[in-house]
Formats: structure tokens, sequence, C-alpha cells
């Protein structure tokens, strides 16, 4: 663990894009998930209830493409993916193409908690929960109307890394995944490696085209960058770059190092987020 560490959080409301009028209310979502977050580091809480925290207040705003609000599949229905990662034991919990789960985040910390597997998808998932007494909802609760209407346009994940004060990186992120997928269809959020990953030395959340993500390992390809010394915003350049140059892929990425540090990149038009560093003060980019 790095002596002094500064906590740090970013969150990010997904890479795509975004209509120059909606761009205010999502770096507002961003800003209230990201402050959501960064209260439980100041209160001395850890970095993996503030990264859940945070993810919760954008699957809650059915602005973001997570949770409430979701897009639809090929079947008009809404499928969910999430994953939880703590940095420093590398415990991970993950669900995927869930359905009538409200905060599907929640769910895939207590699968990290129960630490029996690691991974659950669809039916099998909706067992677990009903197991642990997890809380499920009607699948058309989550089905905005106005999602119904401009569902073509729908794009993006959510997701948020953070550095608590002990050090601790956690990242979370979760997603409706992709507009018009066939049902099953599972992209890089859940994948431990992928979408999600933190160890020691940081953690990455990724946006985009989960189908190219997968295929570079994107998250944990960053990190490697990190380890062979690139600092955070450079490692996420460089791992956007790997992705454009061997898939031709568009994705977004946000990353934080072991001091604290933080970068992010995209190659799309925009990826909002939100972000509290060492200065302690709120800055929003998109
Ligand atoms: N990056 C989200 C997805 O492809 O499902």
């Amino acid at each position: 663990m790095t002596p002094n560490p500064q906590p740090a959080i970013i969150v990010h409301g997904g890479a795509g894009r975004i209509r120059a009028e909606e761009l205010p209310r999502r770096l507002d979502g961003c800003k209230a998930a990201a402050l959501a977050g960064w209260e439980i580091i100041q209160q001395g809480g850890s970095a993996l209830d503030a990264a859940e925290a945070a993810v919760v207040v954008l699957e809650d705003n059915p602005l973001f493409n997570a949770g409430t609000g979701s897009t639809l599949n090929s079947l008009g229905q809404v499928e969910m993916d999430a994953a939880i990662m703590a940095g420093e034991t590398l415990r991970a919990g993950a669900v995927a193409a869930v359905q009538g789960i409200k905060n599907p985040i929640k769910l895939a910390r207590r699968v990290m908690e129960d630490g029996r597997h690691l991974l659950f998808a669809g039916e099998g998932a909706l067992l677990f929960a009903r197991e642990i007494g997890f809380p499920q909802c009607d699948p058309d609760a989550l089905i905005v109307e106005a999602e119904r209407t401009r569902w073509q346009e729908k794009h993006g994940t959510v997701g948020c890394v953070a550095m608590d004060a002990d050090g601790r990186i956690a990242v979370a992120t979760s997603t409706g995944g992709i507009f018009n997928k066939l049902p099953g269809r599972v992209g890089d959020s859940p994948l431990i490696g992928c979408g999600t990953y933190a160890d020691d030395d940081g953690g990455v959340s990724c946006t985009g085209q989960g189908e190219a993500v997968i295929r570079i390992v994107m998250a944990k390809t960053a990190l490697d960058f990190l380890k062979e010394g690139a600092n955070p915003e450079a490692a996420a350049h460089q791992a956007i770059a790997l992705l454009a140059q061997k898939t031709g892929g568009t994705a977004g990425l946000i990353i934080i190092d072991r001091q604290g540090k933080i970068g992010y990149a995209r190659n799309t038009e925009r990826m909002p987020v939100a972000l509290i560093g060492s200065a302690g003060e709120i800055q929003l980019d998109s």
C-alpha cells in the first residue's frame, strides 16, 4: 500500500454520442454520483462502498444506460450486466444478463461477499438473489417511457473507480448493454479484466463497444501499461489506441493508480466524467 495515499474518485456516464442539450444533465448526474462516493471516503469509508454507492446513483438516474433507464434488447426487454472488484484482495462479484433487479451493482456486491462464485448469469443470478433474499422488481419497472421512444440513441455504461484514505482501490461498472442486443448477450462490464479490473496498482472501468473491449481485455491491458511505467492518463490513451488499432472499436475508460492519480480517455464523441483528486475539488469533463 502507498504511504500517505491521496483519496480519489472518478465516475463515467458512458462513452458515445450525446446531444449537446443533454450533456449538462448527464454531467450533473455524474457529479451527484462522484459526490455520493466521495462523501463515503471522506467519512473514512472504503473505496468499495464508495464505488458501489456512486454506481447506485447512476443506476437510479434514468438518463444513464444502467439500472432504471437501461437500453432495450431486440425483444424490448432490459437485460443488465454489472461487476464490482476490490483491488487490495482481488475479490470480485458480477452478474450478467439479469432482469428485474433495480440495482445490479448491489447484487454483484452480494455475489462477491457470498464468495462461492464470481459471476452469475440470467436465471441463475435471479435464483441466487432469491436464495439470499435480495429484492427483485417488475422488469418493466426499469423501462422508462423516454427509452421506449428514443431507445436507438441510448448507449454507454456507468462506472466508478475510487481510492480511499487507506489506499484501497475499488471499481464498479454497470450497464444495460448495447441497443438492440440479442437476448443473452453479455458485454465487457461483468467480465473481470475486460470492462472492470482492480489490483494493488490501480483500477479501471470501461465503457463502449463491449465486443471490442473484450477482445483486448481492455481494463487489465490499461493497468499493464500503468505497471510498465505510463502515468494514468497515458495508460488510458494507450489502451484506447490499442483498441482502435486492433479492433477498430470505440470505447472509453477511467483509471486511478496507487497514488490516487486519475486518468481517462475515449475515442468516442463524448464521455461525461466527474472526478475528485488530491485538490479535493470536483471537476467535470466530457
Ligand atoms: N460496454 C458495455 C457493453 O458493451 O455492454
